[in-house]
C-alpha cells in the first residue's frame, strides 16, 4: 500500500468508527467484573489507558477510581472525541488526553500502577507491546490488555485464512500467556469476551454508521472489510474472540 492510499485508508477507517463509543469490541459490565477481581491497588492508582479510542476504558477507569487515568491514541479525532464525552460525564480533571505514539511513551520508570489496553495491542503485536510497555509499571503494578485468541486447537480453515492474511500475529491464548510471561509478567487470569458484547457495544452501531457515511472508494472498501469480518464472526465466534490478559508485573 502506498502512503497516500494508506493515509486515505486509515482517514476511511476513522470516519467509520468515528462517533461510536467502542473502536473495538468491549463491553462496561464486563470490564468492572474484571476490577472487581482484583488484587488491591493503592488508593489513587496511576492509570494509563493505551489506544483508549475515544475513551471506553478510560472515563470508566476514571470514574471508578476516581483518580487521574493517562489516555494515549494516536487519532486526534478520538482524542478530541475523548475530551468531549469527559466533559460532558464531568470526568475532565481526571482524564489526561495525549496524541501520541503508545510505542514511544519516554514516561518513568515504574510510573504506572494499572495499565489498561483495550483491542490495541495487536498494533504492535501482543508481545512486542508487552516488552515495550513492561518498564512503565511499577513494582508488582497489573496489567488489563485484550488480545484477539484463538480458543481451540480445532479452528476451521476459513477462520485459520482469514486471520493469518489481517493478524499473522494471532495466536492461542497458551501462546499468549507464554508471551506475558517471557515479558516479565505473572498471569492472574484470563477472560473472554462474551461474543454478545460484540455485537451489541462494537458491530451493531458499526452497522448503523455504515447507513450514514458517505461512500468513496475507500470507505466502500472499510465497510466491505468490515462486513466480511461479522460475517466470520457470526460463524466462528466459538473459535475466537477478545481474550482479556490480567498480568501482573513481576
Ligand atoms: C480497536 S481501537 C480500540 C480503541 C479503544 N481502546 C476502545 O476499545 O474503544 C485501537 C485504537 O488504537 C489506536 N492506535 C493504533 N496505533 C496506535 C499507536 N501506535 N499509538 C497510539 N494509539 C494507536 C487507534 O487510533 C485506535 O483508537
Amino acid at each position: 500500500m502506498s502512503k497516500d492510499i494508506k493515509t486515505e485508508y486509515v482517514a476511511a477507517l476513522t470516519a467509520l468508527h468515528r462517533g461510536r463509543d467502542r473502536k473495538g469490541p468491549g463491553d462496561s459490565d464486563f470490564s468492572h467484573h474484571i476490577l472487581s477481581n482484583f488484587v488491591t491497588l493503592p488508593l489513587k492508582p496511576r492509570i494509563a489507558d493505551l489506544g483508549c479510542g475515544s475513551g471506553a476504558g478510560a472515563l470508566l477507569l476514571a470514574q471508578h477510581y476516581q483518580s487521574n487515568v493517562m489516555a494515549v491514541d494516536s487519532s486526534s479525532i478520538f482524542i478530541d472525541e475523548l475530551k468531549a464525552r469527559a466533559k460532558q460525564l464531568a470526568l475532565e480533571h481526571l482524564i489526561i488526553p495525549i496524541q501520541g505514539d503508545m510505542a514511544k511513551l519516554d514516561w518513568a520508570v515504574g510510573s504506572v500502577d494499572l495499565l489498561w489496553s483495550e483491542g490495541a495491542a495487536y498494533k504492535l503485536g501482543f508481545e512486542q507491546a508487552l516488552q515495550t510497555w513492561r518498564p512503565l509499571l511499577a513494582n508488582s503494578g497489573i496489567a488489563v490488555i485484550s488480545e484477539m485468541s484463538w480458543f481451540t486447537d480445532d479452528v476451521p480453515e476459513p477462520a485459520i485464512a482469514y486471520w493469518q492474511n489481517a493478524y499473522p500475529m494471532m495466536g492461542s491464548e497458551a501462546e499468549n500467556i507464554d508471551r506475558a510471561s517471557r515479558s516479565g509478567f505473572s498471569v492472574l487470569s484470563t477472560h473472554r469476551l462474551p461474543s454478545q458484547a460484540w455485537w451489541v457495544n462494537y458491530y451493531e452501531p458499526l452497522r448503523e454508521r455504515m447507513q450514514q457515511i458517505e461512500i468513496t472508494p475507500s470507505t466502500e472498501l472499510v465497510i466491505y472489510e468490515t462486513e466480511e469480518e461479522m460475517r466470520l464472526f457470526e460463524k466462528f465466534s466459538d473459535f475466537y474472540g477478545y481474550t482479556f490478559y490480567i498480568l501482573q508485573a513481576t
